[in-house]
């Protein structure tokens, strides 16, 4: 029986299969709820939880507000300029302060050893909203979205192309080993994921009947995959001056029709989101100019297309991150 009251989430590694199942589980069911109008405001009555930004979030934030709400709790947002966080105050004393006051804590910033030292000092559960080095509360969306496509996780050939190193690569792999799923880092190889962590995620994959497979041959890569993933090649908090190098070293991993085309017959693509498919973002608009282009790690014409289920994995956030509060508060 899984209980996973108190727990915090702070990165894929501290989960077990089953309590990765049991979460998607939680989160369909809370979801179908949702949709047919069935309120759950009386699971936290009167709850209240922190939500600490030192990077900005559209789904992030406003799943966590909106599951909040749906479960009767009221939330505090604390946004990147707007509190004393690193300048004025330790994060030893604030998970301290606000842990006397809240019932849970989600934090999005930079280093993961901030979210662990804040988990380390606060007294209630601390779930992490995007790290440098992972994104947790993703994964669960992104699992739902694949197991309400193809129905089953295990077995499912997952292809991520573009870096690789950063939190979506490090998350997925580490989901895909534990899950019995098969994961593919289909990129330059400057931007293949930690080796340390590649040999842990083997390790795991041996015993779960997954694999962990890492390449820069595009179309071996993504050949009859069942779900082809990417995510921005410059994340936030990079500096300005990468891009530079990331635009030519990583457009041989763009997705695009023929990456598409020579994946499986049922694939689905997903992006974390925000995504850059055309020029109709400021950042967008300028690195097109600067660059010559006209879409970045993902084709226009893949992103709008049957075959992307990017919206469909953002609106589950909601839901997922719904579930994550429910079991741990
Ligand atoms: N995918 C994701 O974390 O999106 P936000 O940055 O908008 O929260
Ligand atoms: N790798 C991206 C993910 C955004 C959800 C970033 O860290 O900016």
């Amino acid at each position: 029986m899984v209980n996973l009251k108190g727990r915090d989430l702070l990165k894929m590694k501290d989960f077990t299969a089953e309590e990765i199942e049991y979460l998607v589980d939680l989160a369909a069911d809370l979801k179908d709820k949702k949709k047919k109008g069935i309120s759950v405001a009386d699971r936290h009555p009167g709850k209240n939880i922190a939500l600490i930004f030192e990077k900005t979030s559209t789904r992030t934030r406003c799943s966590f507000e909106v599951a909040a709400h749906d479960l009767g709790m009221h939330v505090t947002y604390l946004d990147p300029a707007g509190s004393q966080i690193g300048k004025k105050e330790s994060i030893a004393d604030t998970a301290r302060v606000l842990a006397g006051m809240f019932d849970g804590i989600e934090y999005r910033g930079f280093e993961q050893s901030i979210v662990e030292e804040l988990a380390h000092y606060s007294k209630v559960p601390v779930w992490n909203g995007l790290t440098n080095e992972s994104h947790p509360t993703q994964m669960f969306a992104d699992l739902l979205t694949i197991r309400e496509h193809f129905g089953y996780l295990k077995g499912i050939k997952l292809a991520y192309m573009g870096d690789a190193r950063y939190n979506m690569g490090n998350s997925l792999m580490v989901t895909c080993a534990k899950m019995g799923m098969h994961f593919v880092a289909c990129t330059s190889p400057k931007y293949f994921p930690d080796e340390a962590l590649v040999a842990e995620c083997k390790e795991i994959a041996a015993q779960t009947g997954g694999s962990v497979t890492l390449t820069s041959d595009a179309m071996e890569g993504t050949k009859g995959a069942d779900v082809v993933y990417t995510d921005v090649w410059v994340s936030m908090g990079e500096p300005e001056a990468v891009w530079a190098e990331r635009i030519p070293e990583l457009s041989p991993y763009q997705v695009n029709k023929k990456i598409m085309d020579n994946a499986g017959p049922k694939a689905i693509f997903l992006h974390c989101l925000p995504a850059f498919h055309d020029l109709k973002t400021k950042i967008g608009a300028q690195m097109g100019a600067r660059f010559n282009l006209t879409e970045m790690e993902v084709t226009d014409e893949v992103f709008e297309s049957e075959q992307s289920l990017v919206f469909e994995e953002a609106e589950n956030r909601m839901h997922t991150i719904k579930a994550i509060m429910d079991a741990t508060l």
